[in-house]
């Protein structure tokens, strides 16, 4: 439910330029529900302002953000005022910078030329989100009650290519072999997501099929855009249609999964390197995150700025689980290591295995249900099987320790590909009810 703010939302425009910043001030405030105040100086005195006027929103418009600075005042901010959410205002159109920009702890980044409109919704949206994240941190410290028993598992790559996709495709596959229960995976990378390639299921579904229909999503439509994996694990796949995915924001990501969570007993999320508002919103909704680095210091160094930012967001350091992929090849920096520069324990690593997975991709099959039980395999069964526990309030027995060998967990017989829209209703087990 939308949350209504209580009065009007309270925004300083922090700028190195008076008149820039008035301007940008102006367009708030012919919108009734704002208050804007402008302070000149971008950093120092400019942040001591506005610890003064607790704004809820600040705007920080500095032509000085084209440089590096732009990221250490991004951060004194959030540390000066943890409750403001910060939008950055940039010319920089890099993925990679913007990404930066998030990683540093701004909630929007928005390119010139800034109309009313965009500033506004911009406004709006990153206030609605902090409050309700805010409300939701309350609420589970306070020991609010979760309302379904669903574990929600966002797994999140330090950088692309770390493995974070295999990861999320693999956890989801072994907890659906492991439990037996309902387990969905979302490609929430929607710009690139590829869960579809990694199960080998073709369909002509996708989310933003669930668009139209966040008012009255229901089983019954679920059915038809989930497609079901041979093994029954169901997949909401990454939009097919392109145009579509800038209308995906986190209002939509948080309906969606909303209503996921109440027929699903695990759902694993497999996010963009990129974080936008999307992205964010899955972290956010997440019980548990598996922050996927490989042992090299590119990786390493984006994973350690990701931990800045989990702990930025209030995260309790439990819910985010170090996983070292391709840990131990040649050159690998040692996992002791990577935890001490991280600050944190690893929670699982997983072995490189070129073979295998390349074995794995040529057949369209998903490692832990080809890869017996040696290597790669075991430890990403291992991986799964521990996040059971991690996020569970369900202790099960050791399932891997009882295993007679590869056999078991070997593909089931029948089609690799999708079940189609219409007859996925009847695998009545993999079925959301
Ligand atoms: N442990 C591993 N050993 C060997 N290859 C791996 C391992 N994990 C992932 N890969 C391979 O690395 C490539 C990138 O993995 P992917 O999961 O798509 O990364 P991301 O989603 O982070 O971009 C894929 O070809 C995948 O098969
Ligand atoms: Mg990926």
């Amino acid at each position: 439910m939308d949350q209504v703010p209580s009065g009007p939302i309270r925004c300083l425009v922090l700028s190195d330029s008076p008149e820039g910043g008035e301007t940008i001030a102006s367009l708030l405030r012919t919108e009734a529900g704002l208050t804007a105040s402008v302070s000149a100086m971008a950093f120092g005195e400019g942040i001591r302002n506005a610890r003064r006027g607790e704004p809820e929103v600040i705007i920080l418009a500095a032509d000085s953000l084209v440089g590096a600075d732009a990221l250490i005042s991004i951060e004194e901010l959030e540390a000066a005022i943890p409750h403001a959410a910060v939008i950055v205002l940039t010319t920089s159109t890099d993925a990679g910078r913007l990404r930066d920009f998030v990683l540093a702890g701004a909630r929007d980044c928005l390119a010139p030329p800034y109309t009313r409109e965009t500033l506004v919704n911009s406004v709006r949206k990153v206030h609605q989100n902090e409050t309700r994240r805010r409300d939701r941190l309350t609420a589970s410290i306070t020991g609010g009650l979760r309302q379904h028993r669903c574990q929600v598992i966002a797994v999140h790559g330090a950088k692309g290519g770390v493995g974070t996709t295999t990861v999320a495709v693999n956890v989801a596959t072994a907890l659906r072999l492991i439990t037996k229960e309902r387990i969905a995976i979302v490609d929430a990378s929607l710009q690139a997501g590829d869960v579809g390639i990694a199960l080998d299921v073709v369909a002509n579904t996708s989310l933003d099929d669930l668009l139209p229909h966040l008012n009255g999503l229901d089983a019954d439509l679920l059915n038809k855009v989930l497609v079901t994996h041979s093994t029954g694990l169901r997949a909401l796949l990454a939009p097919r249609d392109l145009e579509r995915v800038d209308s995906i924001g986190a209002e939509e990501v948080r309906r969606i999964l909303a209503f996921l969570t109440g027929h699903f007993d695990y759902i694993v999320i497999d996010t963009a390197p990129s974080l936008d508002a999307a992205g964010l919103a899955a972290l956010d909704h997440a019980d548990q995150i598996v922050l996927v680095t490989t042992p090299e210091v590119p990786a390493l160094k984006n994973a350690g700025r990701f931990l800045q930012l989990s702990r930025r967001l209030g995260y309790p350091i439990e819910k985010v689980a170090l996983v070292v992929n391709r840990a131990r090849g040649q050159q690998a920096i040692p996992i002791a290591d990577i935890e001490k520069s991280l600050g944190i324990k690893h929670f699982a690593t997983v072995p490189s295995a070129g073979k295998t997975f390349i074995r794995a991709a040529n057949h369209g099959e998903v490692v832990v249900l080809r890869g017996g039980m040696g290597g790669a395999s075991r430890s990403l069964f291992r991986l799964a099987e521990r996040l059971t526990v991690s996020t569970g309030e369900r202790r099960r027995p050791s399932l891997i320790g009882r295993l007679p060998g590869a056999g078991l967990f070997r593909r089931p017989p029948g089609p690799t590909t999708s079940v189609p829209p219409q007859t996925a209703r009847a695998n009545a087990d993999a079925s959301p009810g």
